[in-house]
């Protein structure tokens, strides 16, 4: 497979964002903005200049914004246009970039990120893709998604995007051991989901960006419930990871956790910085 274009995303949307509420009460956490664009048109606009074709959403209740968000909006349009403000309405046609089709798919009760990605099997079908959180917003480039499909392109390999975090952080994200291949590249001998940190196998953490190989469904469609009762993507990566599959790639870029309100404040503050917007 190495070598096979990676023509589709797939954007898991359907959790329920408890952490943000009562923001997310009645709006997915996915709209809540960064200045002035929803965290998940930062994550298509990452996946479009990747050279992916077809965004896949996969949704749950209480989403219907996003869908809104990228469907084009006549009345507000034609408003824009009579009143001459012409650079606002580009702004909004932006939002949507060319080229690209979008797909929804329902996950019917949130039953876990690697249950969300299942769902997206049919939509899928047996071609690599790229798995993207827009809740980790990543400031770089060239993109994330798009420095991971480069290690899929050489390596054949599924790519997990990974970076240190701090100790006492491992017990939040899943945990890898590596050997290393390159400087950025390191073949994964082990992963686990959310780890003590007397039990972690290292401080390297996978973040909110993947490229997988299509075998990952038939592990989805095998693997239990697991951490908080969970179908995790991370347990379905480790059985791939046993046939010595799967690849980490440290990516050069910024990452905000934007599912933290930490994490979001500090993102608004950065990218407010890099708009000019205060000092
Ligand atoms: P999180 O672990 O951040 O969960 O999910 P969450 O529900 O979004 O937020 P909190 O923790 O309650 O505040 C990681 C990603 O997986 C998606 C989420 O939308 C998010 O992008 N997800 C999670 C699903 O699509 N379905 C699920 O069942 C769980």
């Amino acid at each position: 497979m190495s070598g096979a274009r990676v023509r589709k995303a797939v954007f898991p949307v359907a959790g329920l964002g408890t952490r943000f509420l009562p923001a997310t009460k009645a709006m997915p956490k996915e709209m809540l903005p960064v200045v002035d664009k929803p965290l998940i048109q930062y994550a298509v606009e990452e996946a479009a200049a990747a050279g992916i074709e077809q965004m896949i959403f996969v949704t749950g209740r209480g989403k219907r914004a996003i869908e809104d968000h990228f469907d084009r909006a006549p009345e507000l349009e034609q408003t824009l246009d009579a009143q001459r403000k012409h650079e606002l309405l580009q702004l909004l046609l932006s939002a949507t970039p060319a080229g690209v089709s979008f797909v929804y798919v329902r996950q019917p009760e949130p039953l876990g990120l690697g249950h969300a990605v299942l769902c997206a099997e049919q939509v899928v079908g047996d071609e690599p893709f790229a798995v993207i959180l827009a809740d980790d917003l990543i400031d770089a480039t060239p993109g994330v998604t798009a420095q991971l499909i480069e290690s899929f392109r050489r390596t054949g390999a599924s790519v997990l995007a990974v970076e240190e975090v701090p100790p006492q952080d491992v017990s939040k994200y899943g945990i890898v051991a590596a050997e290393p291949l390159n400087r950025y590249e390191a073949r994964v001998t082990r992963i686990v989901e959310k780890p003590r940190p007397e039990e972690a196998p290292s401080t390297l953490a996978v973040v909110g960006r993947y490229v997988l190989r299509p075998e990952i469904f038939i592990e989805l469609a095998h693997t239990p419930r697991g951490r908080g009762g969970e179908i995790q993507l991370t347990d379905a990566s480790a059985r791939r990871v046993a046939r010595g599959e799967v690849i980490a790639r440290r990516f050069e870029g910024t990452r905000y956790d934007c599912g933290s309100k930490e994490g979001f404040l500090r993102a608004n503050i950065a990218f407010g910085r890099k708009g000019g917007l205060i000092g």
